[in-house]
């Protein structure tokens, strides 16, 4: 089992740096955060109160959870047979997936589905715990940052109202695997570097640690 870890705060380049590391290598990409937002998403969906872990789980055990790897190369998921699209990251769920993320039910069953996936073919995989919870044994650990101002830049450059200070502080505070990095990480400042020059780093780095791109 061959895991790329990729982890760190919002808008810190994880999704774009991601997609070119795993196009390079000829692995997989999956985006770990998107099975958050679509369950995050069907509590909405329902009506169920984000802010009740009880509700949440009770959402969390009617509902049938597919992802998987599609024929891109990228990972999919479907709750109950919808994958939501740009729903996904639209306000509400924007604002809400902390909350749901946070509850130890939905970690633990998401948490499950990306090592299956791991299962099947080589993988890069970002998120928020990815070197410290979900592959804490992977020798592929990767965090990148940039400082909130840049963060929030690029995300209102995209358009949009996420705020990342806040979903930074929820997802860095929680009591089950909160962000942070993990001791083997590392770390990459994304600041000042372009999303071809974060890359070309973390291909430098695997290619010293035996991992070789296509
Ligand atoms: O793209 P961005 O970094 O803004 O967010 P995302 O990766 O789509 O993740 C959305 C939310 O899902 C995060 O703010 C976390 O609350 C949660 N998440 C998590 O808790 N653990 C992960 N491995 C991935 C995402
Ligand atoms: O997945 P994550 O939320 O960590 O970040 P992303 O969605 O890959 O990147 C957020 C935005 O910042 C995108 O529009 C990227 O193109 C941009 N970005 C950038 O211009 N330069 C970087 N070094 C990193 C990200």
């Amino acid at each position: 089992m061959t895991v790329i870890a990729i982890d760190g705060p919002a808008a810190s380049g994880k999704s774009s740096v991601s997609r070119r590391v795993a196009a390079r290598l000829g692995f997989a990409c999956v985006n770990s955060g998107t099975l958050y937002r679509a369950v995050t998403r069907e509590v909405l969906r329902q009506g169920a109160d984000t802010s009740s872990p009880e509700s949440i789980a009770a959402v969390l055990a009617g509902a049938e959870i597919a992802c998987g790897i599609g024929d891109g190369g990228e990972s999919f998921v479907r709750v109950n047979g919808d994958d939501a699209g740009a729903e996904l990251s639209d306000a509400q769920v924007n604002s809400h997936v902390s909350l749901v993320a946070a509850v130890p039910a939905v970690r633990e069953l998401i948490s499950h589905l990306l090592r299956a996936l791991a299962r099947e073919r080589p993988l890069v995989m970002e998120g928020r715990d990815i070197g410290t919870e979900v592959f804490p044994d992977t020798p592929y650990k990767f965090y990148l940052d940039a400082s909130p101002e840049i963060r929030q830049a690029r995300r209102d450059a995209e358009g949009g109202t996420d705020r990342v200070a806040a979903r930074d502080r929820l997802d860095s505070t929680r009591k089950t695997a909160p962000l942070r990095t993990a001791a083997d990480a590392h770390v990459v400042d994304t600041s000042h570097l372009t999303l071809d020059g974060v890359a070309d780093a973390i291909v430098e780095k695997l290619r010293t640690l035996g991992i070789v791109p296509k």
